[in-house]
């Protein structure tokens, strides 16, 4: 007689668990951050998306990017495992020679700040972590090269402003062979960043050995930062051709820590509304080799839609008058 009674309350009591569970999983998660103090997590440009490369006509152009300092080699590395990612901060002697960025329309110089990593949990043998999606397909694992603009002098100054940041992303295929250079040694010294805030010292290497073969083609938008407080100040730069990645340098990741002690397991954030924004697919083309239209003529069109706004408004509020 009592024994449905006590089955229906435990799995009433397992309901309530779940659902508690699953909730507080929610409120913390991404979807919620505009509601938990972060604005522009709600905004319009908003970080990462999903590129649908059939939508998005390509664009040749012949202004590469001037990358400064790449190949010098760093006089140390430090990784840190912050509690949500693993950061690589590099030290140069003397310290003006941080690799920076400029031309390829950029409109600036943009100094290099960090690099950290976007990775998921190991689901069936296959490891997909990414935050960018090519045509709704997720990489195993993405890594963003972050870079301030020259005329704000920190970080936090940087984030709030429109042409504040610029970051080149690489994303990587899994090889059987090919080691990303960056993370060779970490086999060795990982059960330092295992545990939230431990970190190691890389050997010294260059800042252009972490970066993908090729570098001329890429996606290039409008759009934020990924973590809270999703400012909308970052140019980004999606490289098309990927960097190299072995399973136990994924292993690796998948091991690091939060400061509850809990695996960090999975740290991208999902894939948001492209919304009105414009995306170009830019492809190098030698001088005299352009033919299709010309990438500088579509990077100025949102600009001309802009204008083409302002002048709409100016046009109806005197009419107004
Ligand atoms: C950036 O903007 C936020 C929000 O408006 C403000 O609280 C903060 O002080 C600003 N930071 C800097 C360095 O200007
Ligand atoms: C690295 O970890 C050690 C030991 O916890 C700590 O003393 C040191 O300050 C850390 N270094 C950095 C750069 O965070």
């Amino acid at each position: 007689m009592k024994k449905p009674n006590m089955i229906l309350s435990i799995r009433l009591f397992l309901y309530v668990f779940l659902s508690l569970a699953i909730v507080s999983e929610c409120v913390q998660g991404p979807q919620f951050w505009g509601s938990l103090g972060f604005p522009s997590c709600d905004g319009d440009l908003q970080s990462p998306i999903n590129i649908d490369t059939e939508e998005i006509p390509k664009y040749e152009y012949n202004d590469l990017f001037n990358f400064k300092h790449y190949d010098d080699v760093a006089s140390r590395i430090t990784v840190t495992n912050n509690g949500h990612t693993l950061m690589a901060t590099f030290d140069y002697q003397p310290s003006k020679n941080r690799p920076s960025i400029s031309g390829g329309q950029l409109g600036g110089t943009f100094e290099f700040e960090q690099l950290h990593f976007h990775w998921g949990a190991q689901i069936e043998k296959k490891y997909s972590g990414a935050e960018h999606t090519i045509d709704g397909v997720r990489a195993p694992l993405e890594m963003h090269m972050v870079h301030r603009n020259v005329k704000y002098n920190t970080m936090d100054q940087a984030v709030n402003h429109t042409d504040g940041i610029l970051v080149l992303a690489a994303l990587f295929e899994m090889n059987t062979n090919n080691v990303m250079p960056l993370l060779q040694s970490v086999d060795i010294v990982h059960k330092m960043v295992e545990p939230f805030m431990g970190n190691a010292t890389l050997k010294p290497r260059p800042l252009s050995s972490v970066l993908p073969e090729d570098t001329t083609a890429f996606f290039r938008y409008r759009g934020s930062l990924t973590t809270p407080g999703c400012q909308e100040s970052v140019e980004w730069v999606v490289f098309e051709h990927r960097a190299h990645v072995i399973v136990g340098q994924l292993n690796m990741l998948s091991k690091l820590r939060r400061p509850d002690q809990k695996l960090i397991s999975h740290n991208f954030r999902p894939t948001q509304s492209v919304n009105a924004r414009k995306i170009y697919h830019m492809v190098y083309k030698h001088p005299g080799q352009v033919t299709a239209e010309s990438a500088s003529a579509g990077l100025r069109s949102p600009l001309l839609a802009v204008y083409g706004a302002v002048a709409a408004v100016v046009l109806v509020c005197n009419s107004r008058l």
